[in-house]
């Protein structure tokens, strides 16, 4: 399988941004995880700061990969434009949160583009990735 993963804004320092929320692992330490996990896979990755390049990114993905696991970082709470670029595509698309939401801040407890998503996996640091990995695999069935 072809598969994207998206990380948005902030999500580039991890293992220095709030350790103790969201862990020690900096993303190329995870995406690395994520690579030797799968190697059955063909995996790409990445990450913005920016709305509009992220959901130019999810757009194009639609042509080229199986699916998607997206972590929108902030812009899970409050992207409309972010949801309707995954309601536009045909890929499914799984949503991961290291931290679990619920469990935050009101303003975290809520994600807007999670309702376009197959499935939210939230809470399990670094896990929610090869969870979401795993998620699309069954989708297809393909383990
Ligand atoms: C996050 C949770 C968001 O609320 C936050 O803005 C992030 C990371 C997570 O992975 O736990 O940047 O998506």
């Amino acid at each position: 399988m072809k598969i994207l993963i998206i990380n948005g804004p902030n999500l580039s320092m991890l293992g220095i941004r709030e350790p103790n929320i969201y862990g020690k692992m900096t993303l190329d330490e995870i995406n690395n995880v994520i690579k030797n996990n799968f190697k059955n896979h063909d995996i790409d990755f990445f990450q913005s700061n920016e709305e509009g390049k992220i959901i130019n990114k999810i757009l194009e993905a639609n042509s080229f990969y199986d699916g998607i696991v997206i972590n929108p970082a902030a812009y899970s709470h409050y992207s409309i434009g972010i949801l309707d670029a995954i309601k536009s595509i045909d890929i499914p698309v799984v949503e991961v949160h290291l931290s679990n939401i619920y469990k935050r801040e009101e303003y975290r407890k809520k994600s807007i583009t999670g309702e376009g998503a197959v499935g939210v996996i939230s809470g399990f640091g670094y896990n929610s990735y090869i969870l979401g990995v795993e998620a699309l695999e069954l989708f297809y069935d393909k383990r």
